[in-house]
């Protein structure tokens, strides 16, 4: 077989874009759909926002980079915004959502060793997904996507993910653990939101065993839950978050936030990045930022949230093929009985995108934070209808 060019890492949909405006997204034959996994939860301000091409424009011709050598006015500016939204002390800027959780683990190793604890362990989640990198692919927890890789970096230990038992346990027979990672919802794991007491919980525990409490926010951070991050739904503060994805609005970028004791550990030249935080990146996610708080943006993820997850329950209550439809804002999971990886090609013939996630059976919808209710009203109907017909309840129409 002939090699191609482009390593083959991924199974890609025989679709090609163009351009897109706001919730559209175009492809090269001009066909139009609705771009409802917003390139998998990064284009929450939707495609070619105006204060995002402007900053972007505006700061390509006049400094991209200059290096981390140097004072970046912008990425202070940046780290004050941050800091201000979320209550945390500093943050450190890398360029994906893999660095921002490679920091945070550095971070926790870090901490450990201050402690005296030589071998310091992470407790991590069934189900989680931190990233591709070794750390955070050893953090992650799909065997399937790790399987060739090994030896997997040391120092994770696995628990099931919302269970509190589970991780008192691991602490009743590990004296190494210095802090628990975790998504406060899960996003590849097929949006597995917690019960409601769990972030409180896990706070609980770290204070008591003086553990970090590491939110991996990635995908539910920058507004997508209705709050900026989504641990702001609970009274509980996290000793480090990062995120990635909608900072930017698909220019990279990504942050690790600390706070308290986690905020003190690095010092010069213990963590660094080339490009991370650079001018260019630092000016488009402050547009994002702005944007997310100017136009009220977290509020109304919450309340279009609230609509399609209640328009959903409408439209298919009851169906013996649906084993449960939830979400927290404009991130949202319909899990099905059965395997359902073809309705993702079968959506973008019909004109919506959005992916299937949880081990095939959760199809997983991230839409942009601009989106309106026609646009939504568009995309619960024709996935309802979608999942009728895919279920044989209806005939194709
Ligand atoms: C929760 C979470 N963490 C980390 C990552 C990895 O981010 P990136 O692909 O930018 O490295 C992802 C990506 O899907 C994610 O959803």
């Amino acid at each position: 077989m002939a090699i191609q060019p482009l390593m083959n890492t991924y199974n890609r949909l025989s679709v090609a874009f163009d351009y897109g405006q706001g919730a559209w997204i175009y492809d090269t034959d001009g066909n139009k759909y609705l771009d409802a996994l917003s390139g998998i939860a990064v284009t929450g301000l939707g495609h070619a926002h105006p204060a995002v091409t402007e900053a972007i424009c505006h700061q390509a011709g006049k400094l991209i980079h200059c290096s981390n050598l140097y004072t970046i006015p912008l990425q202070q500016q940046l780290a004050e915004k941050l800091t201000q939204v979320s209550g945390m002390d500093n943050v450190f800027f890398g360029n994906s959502g893999a660095e921002a959780n490679e920091a945070a683990i550095k971070i926790a190793r870090r901490y450990g060793h201050s402690r005296d604890i030589d071998k310091p362990a992470i407790i991590v989640m069934e189900s989680a997904f931190h990233g591709r990198t070794l750390a955070t692919l050893s953090a992650t927890g799909n065997r399937s996507s790790q399987a060739g890789f090994e030896p997997l970096v040391s120092g994770f230990i696995r628990a099931p993910f919302n269970d509190l038992d589970a991780v008192k346990n691991i602490l009743r027979h590990n004296n190494n653990v210095v802090a628990i990672f975790v998504e406060p919802i899960q996003g590849e794991g097929g949006i597995n939101v917690p019960s409601n007491n769990y972030l409180e919980g896990l706070r609980e525990i770290c204070d008591q065993h003086e553990l970090l409490l590491m939110l991996d926010e990635v995908q539910s951070g920058n507004g997508r839950t209705g709050r900026y991050f989504a641990y702001q739904h609970t009274a509980i503060m996290p000793d480090v978050v990062t995120t990635a994805k909608g900072l930017g609005n698909g220019f990279p970028i990504g942050a690790c936030l600390a706070r308290g004791k986690a905020a003190a550990v690095f010092g010069p030249g213990t963590h660094g990045t080339t490009y991370g935080g650079n001018p260019l990146a630092c000016a488009a996610a402050l547009a994002v930022v702005n944007t997310i708080e100017k136009d009220n943006l977290c509020q109304h993820a919450e309340s279009l949230g609230q609509y399609i997850l209640d328009s959903f329950h409408i439209q298919l209550a009851d169906k013996p093929y649906i084993k449960e439809i939830r979400g927290k804002g404009l991130m949202i999971g319909i899990e099905l009985t059965d395997a359902g990886t073809e309705l993702a090609v079968l959506a973008k013939v019909k004109g919506v995108l959005l992916n299937i996630t949880g081990g095939g059976r959760v199809v997983r919808m991230l839409p942009p934070l601009i989106m309106n209710q026609n646009e939504a009203d568009l995309l619960v109907n024709t996935v309802s209808s979608l999942i009728r017909v895919y279920a044989g309840e209806d005939t194709a129409s």
